[in-house]
């Protein structure tokens, strides 16, 4: 028989406490642990359980409480967390569930929902993590080169990497002019051909094995086939198979997409489910930009899919973003500031920004950037999720 689970309430409320007590008594795989006066008693408490279930009631002082879930969550393993509140909004389940909380509860508690939750949790506690998100597809995109694609692209997916901790792919889909693998000085055994040769044997730890992690990161690297005759065989085809495998195992997937408008191109940014279109912010560039738009539209592309990157902005520029999003009949998504000194060392040492120079205004837009993203997706699902709750 399996030993039973503690389970830890943290409330502020003694009537929450016995209602939550009562409820919890219905299990006989279940204790309910004594309260601890002292987080770091808790927090200790915790720490010697080998499984455990952490009740937090946010009503009260959310800000403390958050910050001990993320402590509880990034250190300790085999502790599922369940936040509850008397006042629920998308705000707080975001930062709830942010800070590592794997379910929400709106207070008072609906008895035949906590049960199902708390037996939920306790399943996760003995089964192998999934991955907890749909898989999300970014192709980083402009028709001209040189414009801070690959920039972006590798810096963006490290970012996603760093704060979700779940599995990130990156892509380079420029066919034999790809250089994500300078960008981040690594130097993969397999390529994106092999990857496709080998398709059908693919599991997740094959292909785990076959991109290149990037350091003690989440971030898997995909690089472009080194020999022209390889990259002429990858068919459009080829695309599509190769994106709905990646997607079983990673939660997002960027793609430092090709400049051009050609069919495998085509394919990878119809599957994906937002396009970075990059420009800056010169009458050249903003007009190729406005093309872009253009024959996104006439692909069939929802306007909410194609979102425009402002790279190398500055404060003072002759061009300013109120004309940038006059001319382009769009509003920005997100603009990168211009730093050609941090971005140039960080390509010849061959180390992303945000390693090289996390306080630097650049390692700060591109994580801002990811934040923004997982923020919206969070908020989407979360919202959906939650949606009784929230209206
Ligand atoms: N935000 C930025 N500030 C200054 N220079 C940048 C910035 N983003 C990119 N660059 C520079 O622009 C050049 C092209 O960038 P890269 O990412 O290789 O573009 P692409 O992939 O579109 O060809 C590089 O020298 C890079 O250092
Ligand atoms: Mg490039």
């Amino acid at each position: 028989m399996q030993n039973k689970v503690p389970i830890i309430i943290l409330s502020d409320n003694k009537q929450t406490r016995s209602v939550l007590e009562l409820y919890l008594s219905a299990f006989e795989y279940f204790e309910v642990a004594d309260e601890f006066p002292e987080y770091l008693e808790l927090f200790d408490n915790i720490s010697s359980c080998d499984k455990s279930i952490l009740i937090v009631d946010l009503s009260y002082d959310a800000d403390t409480k958050l910050a001990f879930i993320s402590d509880v969550t990034q250190n300790i393993r085999n502790c599922r967390v369940l936040a509850v509140s008397d006042n629920p909004s998308v705000d707080l389940i975001v930062r709830a569930i942010r800070s590592g909380a794997k379910e929400f509860l709106p207070l008072p508690l609906i008895k035949t929902e906590f049960v199902e939750t708390i037996i939920k949790l306790n399943e996760s506690l003995y089964s192998v993590p999934k991955k907890n998100t749909r898989c999300k597809i970014i192709s980083v995109f402009s028709n001209k080169g040189g414009i801070g694609k690959t920039s972006i692209a590798s810096n963006l997916a490290l970012e996603l990497a760093k704060i979700t901790k779940e599995n990130v792919a990156l892509l380079d889909l420029n066919f034999q002019l790809g250089d994500i693998t300078t960008f981040m000085d690594l130097k993969p055994s397999f390529n994106i051909s092999y990857m496709l040769e080998n398709l059908d044997k693919m599991n997740d730890d094959f292909l785990l094995s076959t991109m290149e992690k990037y350091r003690q990161t989440n971030l898997y690297v995909l690089a472009d086939p080194p020999f022209f005759k390889q990259a002429a065989d990858i068919l459009p085809e080829h695309i599509t198979k190769l994106f709905s495998m990646l997607k079983k195992t990673f939660s997002y997937i960027v793609v430092d997409a090709e400049s051009s408008f050609d069919a495998k191109n085509i394919a990878a940014l119809t599957e994906s489910d937002l396009i970075f279109l990059v420009t800056v912010a010169n009458l050249p560039a903003l007009r190729n930009a406005q093309r872009c738009l253009e024959l996104f539209e006439r692909l069939g592309f929802d306007c909410n899919k194609t979102q425009i990157l402002l790279n190398r902005y500055m404060e003072n520029d002759e061009v300013s973003i109120d004309d940038v999003e006059n001319v382009m009949g769009r509003k920005i998504y997100w603009k990168i500031p211009n730093n050609y000194f941090t971005m140039m060392s960080s390509i010849n040492k061959g180390i992303p920004v945000s390693d090289i120079n996390p306080d630097s205004n650049v390692a700060k837009s591109y994580r801002g950037l990811a934040l923004h993203l997982t923020d919206s997706i969070y908020r989407d699902s979360l919202a959906k999720k939650y949606e009784n709750i929230l209206k």
